[in-house]
């Protein structure tokens, strides 16, 4: 296991927990949720249940796409899945373009499977793949969902990035033929509105708008180039309230996922409030794996999500619906960016 392509999935592994920054102060920090002194709730009142499309989950929260095509990530998914398991929440491999090239690589990825056969598990791989390709990745681990990713920001930094971008006519096709549900992801570079309107003239119904603010693949990438000339791109995009501040000026929404920075359960709620319908962590879930071990991560996953439901309690949110009408204070930016980008 030692292509080229196996070799990047490690390097993308050890530069993200080796650029994890602790905690970010661009993103969420602008945004102010308004304290209620008087919640009068229990927390035995609150459900923290959501339906994510055709999705029943316990929490409005699942692990993000990192990895898999490699030994070293073969045993992160291998962990990953044991986690998303013991919290029982959907967890998306890593991009499995590698694996369909190179089949020996197959189980880096359907591990996860195995490990939890009943679990909701995304598959991934980048929106230009062909149909036939789709559907290996999604039987490679008999997926419950297609995760496509979108990262022309990652590809122009990636050495031996790809040059044409042109998916959208790819991705109308996909969703029209494949029987899973089709997710379109970001990287950590944040979509626009008008992004999202062009996917769901396509017929796209769920987007991951994955924002900057956490993983930063601009940096991550450039740190991969010899020259690393490209340093300058790094805090390119659109951060992940920003996003969710776009979708504002959509009158029909699809169902949005949102990653990018999410950290802390405050972050989540965060995220909720503005209108996500789940949020999704890579990096932090990546780091706590990494510097602890499975047991530790688990404990602190199930801490964090406890922690959820009390600062759902604290802002006065019955269920997860309610907290969209929770009341937020943005910091002087983001009135800027949604003045300027028309944003009510
Ligand atoms: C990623 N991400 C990612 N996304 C994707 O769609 N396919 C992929 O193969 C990968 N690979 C990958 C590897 C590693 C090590 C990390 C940390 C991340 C991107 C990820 O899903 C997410 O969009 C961003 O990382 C932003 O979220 P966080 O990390 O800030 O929570």
């Amino acid at each position: 296991m030692t292509s080229k392509q196996s070799h990047r999935k490690d390097e993308h592994v050890s530069l993200a927990e080796k650029s994890y920054q602790q905690p970010d102060d661009q993103g969420f920090k602008q945004v102010r949720l308004i304290h209620e002194s008087l919640p009068e709730l229990a927390l035995t009142d609150i459900n923290t249940q959501v339906k994510l499309g055709t999705f029943q989950l316990p929490f409005p929260v699942m692990i993000e796409a990192m990895t898999g095509g490699s030994e070293r990530t073969g045993r992160l998914n291998d962990l990953l899945s044991q986690l998303a398991k013991a919290v029982n929440l959907p967890m998306a491999v890593g991009s499995q373009s590698v694996a369909i090239r190179e089949p020996e690589l197959a189980a880096t990825f359907s591990v996860a499977r195995l490990n939890d056969p009943v679990g909701i598990l995304f598959a991934n791989m980048g929106a230009n793949h062909s149909l036939k390709a789709a559907k290996t990745a999604i039987d490679m681990i008999q997926a419950n969902a297609l995760q496509l990713h979108i990262n022309a920001a990652q590809e122009t930094v990636m050495p031996e990035g790809d040059q044409d971008f042109r998916w959208l006519k790819n991705i109308q096709q996909l969703v029209a033929d494949l029987n899973v549900p089709v997710i379109v992801k970001e990287v950590g570079f944040g979509m626009t509105a008008e992004t999202v309107q062009q996917l769901m003239s396509v017929g796209v119904q769920a987007v991951d708008i994955s924002g900057r603010g956490g993983t930063d693949f601009a940096k991550i990438e450039n740190f991969r180039r010899g020259d690393k000339d490209m340093a300058y791109l790094a805090d390119w995009g659109l951060t992940t309230v920003e996003s969710l501040l776009e979708m504002r000026r959509l009158k029909t929404k699809p169902v949005i996922i949102a990653s990018g920075g999410i950290k802390t359960p405050l972050d989540a709620i965060k995220a909720l409030v503005l209108g996500a319908d789940c949020v999704a962590m890579a990096g932090e879930v990546l780091h706590h794996l990494i510097q602890t071990d499975l047991d530790a991560t688990i404990v602190w996953f199930q801490e964090w999500l406890q922690q959820f439901k009390q600062l759902m309690l604290l802002v006065g949110a019955k269920n997860v619906g309610a907290l969209t009408q929770v009341p937020v204070v943005f910091d002087q930016p983001l009135v800027d960016y949604m003045q300027q980008r028309g944003i009510e």
